[in-house]
């Protein structure tokens, strides 16, 4: 037994906008068209029953729903018995739980450990005043996810091999250990296997001065002019998105903050048909535009980036900080996007699952649309909050 899902969706395309950019409603009710034919009796009275199945089952929901809402305990039996609304989730956070646990030798996890570890230890060298001894209770983890990534072969070409390996010579050079101490020799025996020529440098390579940061003359105002500029677009122009400019928005996009740095987010760009195309149906937020989207971007979050389930939520909130720079990014290269809710949905999870062969600790946080606006296209003005009703000061 599940919730009408439907009637909780933020974005169900009751809004649609006509195909032809002239950003006219698809279901304009003051435009008289034909009448379209009857259906069969046999399809109205499946239509009928289904809607009468889902006003008992609503009706049982309210019934359940103040019980369920006494307490966590309450809450866990009736989403066990009543609602399976949360079991994807579910499956993920404990899929990813067991994936970062069972393959922590494996690249992907590694990769993780070492990101996550490795920030730490900048923190830890950037304090005032430094100190002389600090992150012992990780720089086991951290040498044995440094060497996991050095076994294997492809991680010798990412930047991280090589920033792992500075920040961790700046932290044995800053920290005191006793003579025969087992982790600066460790270290040393790691770094053999470790390829320099193929490790590409970082720039800095450990922490630096903030006057080092790279400079930027962007004014507030052009800021501001930018993210006024970008707006949900849903009439594009029949024009391919160059591969180049997804490239140089994802680039910006990887340049967002994340919590520990662990960056636990992929996008999939889908441009060609029937992909694409199939794709687009699945979200809810698509109707009367699915079918002109020349770009189809899907934002993935991978939860086995996280040994414990108090932290899946960070994946929406990293995706969601990476996907406005990569969305602002776009405007400066003369396109625009349209984000498209992703409904937790069982059919639509397990159809979209297989399209973009997620795996089972991967989640759908989000679709967006790409392509060139078409400049007489409408656009909803969507007024903003003002200043006044953000903030608050205490
Ligand atoms: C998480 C999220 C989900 C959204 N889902 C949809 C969607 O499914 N379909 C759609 O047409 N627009 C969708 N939008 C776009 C919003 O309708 C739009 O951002 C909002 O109305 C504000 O307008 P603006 O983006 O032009 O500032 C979504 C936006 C966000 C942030």
């Amino acid at each position: 037994m599940t919730t009408n899902q439907a009637r909780l969706s933020s974005e169900d395309g009751a809004g649609g906008v006509g195909r032809s950019g002239s950003g006219v409603p698809a279901s304009d009710a003051r435009t008289p068209g034909p009448t379209p034919p009857r259906k069969p009796l046999l399809q109205r009275a499946r239509g009928a029953a289904t809607r009468l199945r889902q006003r008992v089952v609503h009706r049982i929901h309210r019934v359940l729903l103040p019980w369920a809402a006494r307490g966590p305990r309450s809450a866990s039996l009736y989403y066990l018995f009543f609602n399976r609304s949360f079991a994807r989730e579910q499956h993920a956070t404990v899929a990813g739980r067991l994936h970062h646990l069972r393959y922590e030798a494996s690249s992907g996890v590694a990769s993780v450990v070492v990101r996550r570890n490795i920030h730490r230890l900048e923190k830890g060298l950037c304090m005032t005043p430094p100190r002389d001894r600090f992150a012992l209770d990780y720089i086991d983890e951290t040498l044995k996810a440094y060497g996991h990534l050095l076994e294997s072969s492809d991680a010798q070409d990412l930047p991280l091999i090589r920033y792992a390996h500075d920040v961790l010579q700046a932290y044995f050079g800053a920290t005191r250990w006793a003579a025969g101490a087992p982790q600066p020799a460790l270290f040393e025996r790691l770094n053999a296997r470790l390829s320099m020529d193929r490790a590409p440098a970082s720039e800095p390579a450990a922490p630096a001065p903030h006057q080092a940061l790279p400079g930027s003359d962007v004014s507030y105002a052009q800021f501001l002019a930018l993210t006024r500029r970008r707006a949900s677009v849903r009439n594009f122009l029949p024009k391919a998105v160059p591969r180049s400019a997804i490239e140089q928005a994802v680039a910006a996009a990887a340049q967002a903050p994340s919590a520990c740095n662990r960056q636990p987010l992929r996008y999939v760009a889908l441009a060609d048909d029937p992909l694409k195309r199939r794709l687009a149906q699945l979200p809810m937020g698509t109707a009367g535009y699915a079918e002109t989207i020349p770009a189809l971007l899907a934002v993935i979050g991978d939860l086995s980036a996280y040994p414990f389930e108090r932290d899946r939520h960070i994946i929406y909130i990293d995706a969601s900080l990476a996907n406005m720079q990569f969305m602002l990014a776009l405007e400066t290269l003369g396109l625009a996007s349209c984000a498209i809710n992703w409904p937790d949905m069982e059919e639509r999870e397990r159809k979209a699952a297989a399209l973009l062969k997620l795996a089972p600790y991967e989640r759908i946080i989000m679709l967006m649309a790409v392509g060139y606006p078409d400049p007489v296209g409408l656009v909803p003005h969507s007024e903003k909050k003002s200043v006044g009703e953000m903030l608050t000061w205490m």
